[in-house]
């Protein structure tokens, strides 16, 4: 990669200023950043979960647990029984899959329901001018310096949100909000929306950061010394300002992927995946039945960023997600009926039904393999002669009975048309970050090939 120093000046008025002007054309040289140099060959414990492994570009722009390594999309690709030019991944994330696709020259489909994720993934994926960003970076510096955001903008928030007379908790200090909503209000009159996108993106990512609660697989809890913690509202503007800048010069360095485009589908998978042109392989992890509702993870971010306007929005974004939770009432599909190792399990979990922590459980367990056996088929249709489908699942345990995920989806693979290749549990049996990281249970590797 030929890309020049960075260089990063202080400027009086707005505090920004990054030159990218020098910077030599590498791509047209035929030079490009290659899969390695992005991943910079660290050490990894598993290929199911970044635990341990060094952090890489673009991928703390949100942290994000539960995402998988890039390596193994580079597996799939090399150990795939032919070559691969498309890949998708119907349950995107934080959009490895796609980012690992770019750099490995491959052309990317990708689908993600939650809105703020899937504007997450397309700020990694979209090319950029970094000058372009650097200036609109100083135009957000400049137009937040000693000016107050609208705090009305969080009206109809959920009442917690913002701390106000007489509450006794509050997610965020008012003198926080108000930095943020500055920013938003400086990301929104930029007049690139792919800009706005990506800066939207890196506010959201500090969020929590700056609030007094922590998020894990069990939902939001105040941290323990929050009232006495006394977040400087200054740290806002810093915070984001350090990481524009980090975000702007990551772009930068790896400005020269293999292959730029992409394609992101916005919705269910269930109904997007017929959208999709044709791939000579996916690779995925979709949620795993363990009651891990993602909008409950992201629900700062999709209320403070606008995502979510009203407790309707909320539900449907819900009830639009793969059964793997039983937060809401809703219908759940009716259990396949192949798998003898499934209708084992559900028999026992209906037994144990009162000892549960929700009665839903069995239903919203047989409707999660109802929602998977439906998107392997529709992948089915989508995948090219002999394509090979990679999933990364998780086994789970409601009042000790064992979910087999992976067995149980290879049961029904042949009648979907696969073949089963490889059951692959991963060598470290520690529970998955899904899980919230304490019961033993197995992640695996299931690859399917389409027959002929
Ligand atoms: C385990 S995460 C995927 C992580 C991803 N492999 C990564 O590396 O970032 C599963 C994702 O599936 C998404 N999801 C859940 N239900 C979905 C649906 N019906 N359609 C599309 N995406 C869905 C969730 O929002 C979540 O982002």
């Amino acid at each position: 990669m030929l890309a020049a120093p960075l260089s990063s000046l202080e400027s009086p008025s707005f505090g920004v200023q990054m030159d990218f002007s020098s910077s030599t054309e590498a791509k047209d040289m035929g030079l490009y950043v290659s899969f390695e140099s992005w991943t910079r060959k660290r050490k990894i414990v598993s290929i199911g979960t970044n635990t341990g492994a060094e952090k890489l570009p673009f991928q703390d722009w949100h942290h994000f647990k539960e995402a998988f390594t890039p390596e193994i999309i580079a597996r799939a690709a090399s150990e795939c029984g032919h070559s691969v030019h498309t890949c998708i991944d119907p349950f995107g994330g934080s959009g490895t899959t796609a980012l690992a696709c770019q750099f490995l020259g491959i052309s990317p489909t990708t689908i993600e329901v939650n809105p703020y994720l899937a504007d997450l993934i397309e700020a990694k994926l979209q090319s950029y001018d970094a000058d372009d960003l650097a200036l609109d970076l100083s135009r957000i510096v400049r137009a937040t310096s000693g000016r107050c955001g609208r705090l009305e903008r969080f009206t109809g928030l959920p009442p917690t949100f913002i701390e106000a007379e007489g509450m006794e908790r509050w997610v965020f200090d008012a003198a926080i909000a108000e930095r943020i909503a500055c920013h938003l209000d400086a990301i929104e009159a930029l007049e690139r929306p792919h800009h706005q996108r990506l800066f939207r993106i890196l506010l959201g990512g500090m969020l929590i950061a700056v609030s007094n609660v922590v998020v894990n697989g069990k939902g939001r809890r105040y941290r323990g010394s929050w009232r006495s913690r006394e977040t400087q509202p200054r740290s806002v503007d810093e915070l984001f300002q350090s990481r524009a800048q980090n975000a702007i010069t990551e772009i930068h360095q790896y400005r020269f992927r293999r292959h730029c485009g992409y394609t992101l589908l916005r919705g269910d998978c269930l109904t997007q995946i017929p959208q999709a042109l044709g791939a000579d392989l996916a690779v995925f992890s979709p949620p795993y039945p363990n009651s891990f509702d993602y909008t409950d993870v992201y629900n700062v971010e999709l209320w403070m960023l606008g995502y979510l306007s009203s407790p309707d929005s909320n539900r449907v974004l819900r009830t639009s997600t793969l059964c793997s939770h039983v937060q809401i009432k809703r219908d759940f599909g009716p259990p396949p009926t192949g798998s003898r190792r499934l209708s084992l399990a559900l028999g026992k979990l209906r037994k144990v039904r009162t000892e549960l922590w929700s009665p839903w459980i069995p239903d919203m367990v047989g409707g999660y393999f109802h929602d998977m056996q439906k998107a392997l088929s529709l992948l089915h249709g989508k995948l090219n002669t002999c394509g090979e489908l990679w999933a990364v699942v998780g086994d789970s345990r409601y009042a000790g009975v064992r979910i087999p995920v992976a067995a149980i989806l290879a049961d029904l693979a042949p009648v979907l048309g696969y073949r089963v290749l490889k059951l692959e549990p991963f060598r470290s049996m520690r529970s998955s970050a899904q899980q919230g990281g304490r019961c033993e249970l197995d992640e695996t590797l299931l690859v399917l090939q389409k027959n002929t």
